[in-house]
């Protein structure tokens, strides 16, 4: 079968539509959260929506690999969200189109991948899946921290560190305006719990 016939070819079209505007919706929660002064949530955001960005790129070159370096157009038929809302909605509905990626599209398009023969192009998309499931647990996590006030709180005692001049201090809760420099509590770096058992 020409590989432009394949389940695969739509497939890896589809993601790289998928991961691109995934990118971009989480650049737009960075900016949202880094206009709120949460300059290093907008910048665990802004990671997040360069992982999507590269993810993007590898089903792009996974591709045109296969499809050709000039493909004129691929009609895709699928449906992407767009999200929006304030913060802590926008981090809510993030967390659950990440496990939509990883729980049901990757999962079937691995399995697509199998059945017409691409093993590599499967593994990519379980290798993908995983990621997607870690950052569905970050969303998760920032989501809640954000809405319940707990993004620099902590019940035992932690070392808070400001990103901008490096002062440190272990408590139970960052500072409001940092000591030695005068940044705001927004510049302090996150505590994302990592959840290797759950993955
Ligand atoms: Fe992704
Ligand atoms: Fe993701």
């Amino acid at each position: 079968m020409q590989f432009d016939q394949t389940k695969t070819y739509k497939n890896l079209a589809r993601s790289f539509a998928g991961e691109s505007q995934a990118g971009m919706r989480y650049q737009l929660i960075a900016r949202a959260a880094k206009k709120q002064g949460y300059e290093e949530l907008a910048n665990v955001i802004k990671t997040i929506a360069k992982n999507e960005t590269v993810h993007a790129r590898r089903f792009f070159e996974e591709l045109t690999k296969r499809g050709g370096d000039c493909i004129d157009n691929i009609d895709i038929d699928a449906g992407y969200p767009f999200h929006t809302g304030d913060i802590a909605r926008a981090l809510k509905l993030a967390a659950n189109d990440e496990r939509e990626e990883h729980e049901r599209i990757y999962s079937t398009f691995a399995n697509d991948a199998k059945e017409e023969g691409f093993n590599d192009v499967a593994a990519l998309f379980n290798l993908v899946a995983n990621v997607e499931k870690r950052h569905q647990q970050v969303f998760n996590y920032l989501a809640n921290a954000f809405e319940t006030g707990t993004l620099y709180k902590n019940e035992s005692p932690i070392l808070y560190v400001c990103a901008d001049c490096g002062y440190m201090q272990t408590a139970t809760q960052a500072w409001d305006i940092c000591p030695l420099c005068k940044a705001s509590q927004g510049e302090v770096y996150l505590h994302i719990p990592y959840e290797k058992e759950k993955l």
